[in-house]
C-alpha cells in the first residue's frame, strides 16, 4: 500500500514537471509530441495518441502518436459516431477498455494503417473553457490493466494539455493573421493611392493606363496572397490529409513543364528535364508534390536571367527520391539563405524583379515535411540556385531535420 502511495506521489511530481514543460512551448507540433510522450510515460503504456476536435466542422482528426508513422496518419478523419474517441467527445467522459477489438465503438482504420493492433485503451477528453478540443488516448498498458490511478493521472495531464493546446493554437492563429494583415497593408495602400490618382483631372490618358495596369497587378497579388495564405493556414493547422497514391515522377515533371512553358518562353528561358528511364513509381500525394514542383519552377523562372535555363531532375536513391530544380538565375545572398522558408520573406535585392507573396517556399516546406521529407538549397550569386526535395520512398518516415 505504502509503495503504491509513493509511486503515485512520484507520478504526480512528474506531472508537475511535465506541466511546466508543456506550458513553456507555443509550437503546436512540438507540444503535441511532448503530450503524447508524457501520456505514454505516466500511464505506463506502449503508445499514446492525440486526436483534435474541430468544433466548426464537428470533425475529429488524428494528429500525433508516439510510435506511429505520423505523416500517413496526420489529419485522418475519425468519425464521431463509430469511434471510441468520438464517444469520448460526445459524452465528455473518460473510458477504460480492456480489449478495444471487442468494443463495438472501436474504429479499426488506425490499426489497419499502422499494423499495430490496439488491445487495452484509456482515453480522456481534452477540455478547456468548457470546450472539447480533443482526445488523449493511451494504448496497450505494458503490464496488467489500466487502473483508476492511471485514469486520474491521464485526466490531470489531459487538463494541462488542453490549456496548452488552446494557447498554442491561439498564438499560431494570431501570429499568422497579424502577419497576413500586415501584408495586406502595402497592396491596399497602393490601390488607394492609385484610385485617388485616377480621379485627378490632370492625369493624361497614358498615365491613367499605367495606373490601371498597376491596379490590375496589385489585385492579382492580393488574390494569390489570399489563396496562398489559406493553403498555408490549412497546412499549419495539421488538418490537411495527404492522399497518397503511386505515380510516375517523370510524367509529373513534364506536366509541370507544360504548365509553366509559356511563362518561361515570355522570359526566354528554356526548361530541361533530366529523369532516367525506368525510375521506380513513387508514392505520395501527387497534387501536393505537383504544387511543390510548380512553386520551385515558378521561382526558378521568376528569379532567372533572360536566355537562362532551368533543369528539373528526378533521381531515386536507395531510401529516398530526390527532385531538384536548378536555375541559372541571380542567386540568393548568403545572409538570406536562413530566412528563405520563413512566411512572407522575400529577398530585398530581388523583390522588385517579380511579383510574389513570400509564401511559396513556406507552403513547399509544410508539404515536404508532411511527407516526412526535407529540402535543401544551394546558391551562388550570379550563377544560380538549386532546390532539392528529398522524399522517403515507400511512404516511410524519415527523421525531421
Ligand atoms: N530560385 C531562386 N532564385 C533566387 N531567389 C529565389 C529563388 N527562389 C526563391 N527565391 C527568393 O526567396 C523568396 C521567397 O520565395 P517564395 O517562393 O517563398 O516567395 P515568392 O516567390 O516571393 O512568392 P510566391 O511564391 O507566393 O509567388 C523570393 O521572394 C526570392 O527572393
Ligand atoms: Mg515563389
Amino acid at each position: 500500500m505504502a509503495e503504491i502511495k509513493t509511486q503515485r506521489l512520484d507520478g504526480y511530481r512528474r506531472l508537475i514537471e511535465i506541466a511546466r514543460d508543456l506550458a513553456s512551448t507555443l509550437d503546436l507540433d512540438i507540444l503535441l509530441e511532448r503530450i503524447v510522450r508524457a501520456a505514454a510515460e505516466v500511464s505506463g503504456s506502449e503508445a499514446a495518441s492525440i486526436l483534435l476536435y474541430d468544433n466548426l466542422t464537428r470533425q475529429l482528426y488524428f494528429q500525433v502518436a508516439t510510435n506511429l508513422d505520423e505523416p500517413t496518419m496526420r489529419g485522418l478523419v475519425v468519425p464521431l459516431e463509430g469511434s471510441i474517441a468520438g464517444w469520448i467527445v460526445i459524452n465528455r467522459k473518460s473510458v477504460r477498455i480492456v480489449n478495444a477489438q471487442e468494443d463495438p465503438r472501436f474504429f479499426g482504420t488506425v490499426d489497419q494503417l499502422t499494423g499495430r493492433p490496439t488491445q487495452s485503451l484509456l482515453g480522456v477528453p481534452l477540455i478547456t473553457k468548457n470546450k472539447v478540443v480533443g482526445v488523449l488516448e493511451a494504448l496497450n498498458k505494458e503490464h496488467g490493466k489500466f487502473t483508476e490511478g492511471d485514469e486520474s493521472m491521464l485526466s490531470v495531464l489531459g487538463a494541462q494539455a488542453a490549456v496548452a493546446i488552446e494557447n498554442a493554437r491561439l498564438f499560431q492563429q494570431s501570429d499568422l493573421i497579424s502577419e497576413f494583415v500586415h501584408e495586406l497593408r502595402t497592396p491596399l495602400a497602393s490601390l488607394s493611392t492609385a484610385t485617388y490618382l485616377l480621379l485627378r483631372p490632370e492625369m493624361s490618358r497614358e498615365q491613367q493606363e499605367q495606373i490601371i495596369h498597376n491596379i490590375y497587378n496589385e489585385t492579382l497579388r492580393l488574390n494569390s496572397l489570399a489563396s496562398s495564405f489559406l493553403d498555408l493556414a490549412r497546412l499549419e493547422s495539421g488538418r490537411v490529409q495527404f492522399h497518397k497514391a503511386s505515380f510516375n515522377v517523370a510524367d509529373l515533371l513534364f506536366e509541370c513543364k507544360d504548365i509553366m512553358n509559356s511563362k518561361a518562353e515570355e522570359e526566354k528561358i528554356q526548361i530541361h528535364i533530366e529523369a532516367p528511364d525506368g525510375l521506380p513509381a513513387f508514392e505520395a500525394d501527387r497534387d501536393k508534390i505537383k504544387q511543390v514542383v510548380l512553386n520551385l519552377l515558378s521561382n526558378a523562372i521568376k528569379y532567372n536571367r533572360p536566355n537562362g535555363s532551368v533543369t528539373l531532375a528526378a533521381e531515386a536513391g536507395e531510401n529516398e527520391f530526390c527532385i531538384s530544380v536548378q536555375d541559372t538565375g541571380v542567386g540568393i545572398p548568403e545572409d538570406a539563405m536562413s530566412h528563405l522558408f520563413e512566411k512572407f520573406y522575400r529577398v530585398r535585392e530581388t523583390e522588385g524583379k517579380a511579383i510574389g507573396t513570400g509564401l511559396g517556399l513556406s507552403i513547399c516546406k509544410q508539404i515536404v515535411q508532411g511527407h516526412g521529407g526535407r529540402m535543401e538549397v544551394k546558391s551562388k550569386m550570379g550563377v544560380g540556385t538549386s532546390f532539392c526535395v528529398y522524399l522517403p520512398r515507400s511512404g516511410k518516415t524519415m527523421p525531421r531535420l
